[in-house]
């Protein structure tokens, strides 16, 4: 039988967590192997002091320090050059883009990875599939390879991978997709601070938040090998966003104009209690308050025209200069975590699994927005929600399939229009047809219109792809 290494039964004991042993007699050898992987990757120490510090691990900044963002709005008069500049670095091929599929989506309660999810209104087009094709028609418009980067977690790993061999990359060159896997963290037991098994030979684990992506990228060697081939641009998006601009030149000619370490979207609010990260400005450094976390007064603060005074809500999209990035992680600075209470079904003293019915145990996430105060230079550009922000979060009601599928439709019918095609409209003024474009045809209205097929006529749900 395997023993426990005397040095892991020591830590475990001066830590008072002897108790993920209480079974090692009855497990199997692999089961054994697995849980002294498990514990030999744990900081008890850091642990203890997430638990003991658990209330005050994040501190809100002073509420009169919090101020609005400045934001380059969304109708500011279009400047060609900033276009032009962002163009020229992707012509460069100094960008490459990562999108962050770690989360296990238990809200939208799919059992597969997010990005397995379909969701083309009319060709079923999975979300991986709408963002691969971004990316090929990104690297077929300028002519030089995009890297794809994809960020998943042990739950997500292995299926994303195989959903992408399985349908040849989309057509992108394999050795332009790179996965990386994030870490893990265990959950305790709120009141004791105890690590909690999920069976008698495994701790439970779950991803270590997207703030995670940092270290990966290094631990990879993935971050090495992007600033190798002079990648200079990190674009930044979440898996559950189709209508996501990505690589845009014109954000990133803002970028460049800048000269920003970080650059991020904006879109107004739809109200103080929308789910969206808050954009602030503290002390002249630019920072993002998660919603479950801006007090409501703040939070529903108006200004002298009624209009939200915190209305920069977060779609999660941003620029990241890849040096700065190099350097956070060289510094001390490492971001700090995020404390949740959350339920979380555990193995009991005698090995029964209990479903707690009330939050029993702390959860650790880092947060990648939190390297945004850590920027001297950053810039904050606002976009429509109707243009670039429809995630797919919920199975039914807002952010569900149905919500979001009609946000592609809206976006397709606003392209057509735009490109003096009538759009039919139901009795609510809404498109009485499920409307997709394909980013291989389009990845805007400026395209579209040199694209479209002659004579065109919405009788029906229609997919516009390329011909042939
Ligand atoms: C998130 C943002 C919020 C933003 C909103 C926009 C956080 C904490 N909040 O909220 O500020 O306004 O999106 O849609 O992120 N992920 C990982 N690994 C993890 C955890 C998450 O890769 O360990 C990925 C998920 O796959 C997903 C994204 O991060 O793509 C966001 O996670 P989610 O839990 O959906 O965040 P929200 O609470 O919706």
């Amino acid at each position: 039988m395997l023993p426990v290494p005397a040095a892991i039964r020591q830590h475990l004991s001066r830590h008072r967590q002897e108790h993920v042993l209480a079974w090692w007699e009855q497990l199997a050898d692999p089961e054994r192997h697995g849980l002294l992987a498990q514990l030999e990757a744990l900081d008890l120490d850091e642990l203890r002091q997430l638990h003991q510090q658990r209330e005050t691990v994040y501190q809100l900044p002073r509420p009169e320090t919090i101020q609005p963002v400045p934001v380059i709005p969304a109708d500011a008069p279009s400047n060609p050059q900033v276009k032009q500049r962002g163009e020229a670095a992707l012509r460069a091929g100094a960008v490459a883009v990562l999108v962050v599929a770690g989360g296990q989506g238990s809200r939208l309660g799919f059992e597969h990875p997010k990005g397995m999810f379909p969701i083309g209104p009319v060709s079923n087009k999975t979300l991986f599939q709408i963002h691969a094709e971004k990316v090929l028609a990104l690297r077929r418009r300028y002519g030089k390879a995009v890297p794809f980067l994809l960020m998943t977690s042990p739950a997500t790993h292995a299926e994303t991978v195989q959903f992408f061999e399985d349908r040849h990359f989309f057509g992108l060159p394999r050795e332009e997709v790179f996965f990386f896997q994030q870490g893990t963290m265990p959950a305790l037991d709120l009141a004791t601070g105890n690590l909690l098994l999920e069976t008698k030979g495994r701790l439970f684990l779950s991803p270590d938040g997207h703030g995670g992506t940092l270290t990966a990228l290094a631990d990879s060697g993935l971050l090495a090998q992007m600033q190798q081939q002079d990648i200079k641009h990190l674009f930044y998006f979440q898996v559950d966003n189709p209508l996501v601009k990505l690589g845009d030149p014109t954000f990133l000619g803002h970028h460049l104009e800048a000269r920003a370490q970080v650059s991020s979207r904006v879109i107004p609010k739809n109200g103080p209690t929308d789910k969206l990260g808050n954009f602030v400005q503290v002390d002249g450094r630019c920072v993002i308050i998660e919603y479950s976390d801006l007090p409501e007064n703040l939070a529903k603060e108006t200004d002298a025209n009624g209009r939200l005074r915190l209305w920069a809500g977060s779609p999660a999209i941003h620029y990241f200069d890849l040096d700065f990035l190099a350097n956070v992680l060289k510094g001390t600075n490492r971001i700090a975590f995020h404390v949740a209470k959350k339920k979380v079904p555990y193995l009991d003293a005698g090995g029964t699994l209990v479903q707690p019915e009330k939050e029993n145990a702390l959860k650790f996430e880092r947060f990648i927005f939190d390297v945004l105060p850590l920027a001297d230079r950053w810039t904050v550009v606002e976009t429509s929600r109707a243009e670039e922000f429809a995630p797919l979060k919920n199975a039914t009601g807002a952010d569900s399939p149905e919500a979001v599928k009609k946000a592609i439709t809206h976006l397709a019918a606003d392209w057509l229009t735009r490109c003096g095609i009538k759009v039919p409209t139901d009795a609510a003024s809404e498109p009485a047809f499920l409307l997709e474009i394909s980013p291989l045809l389009a990845l805007n209205a400026e395209e579209l219109v040199k694209h479209l097929p002659q004579s065109l006529e919405i009788v029906g749900p229609t997919l516009l792809e390329p011909q042939g």
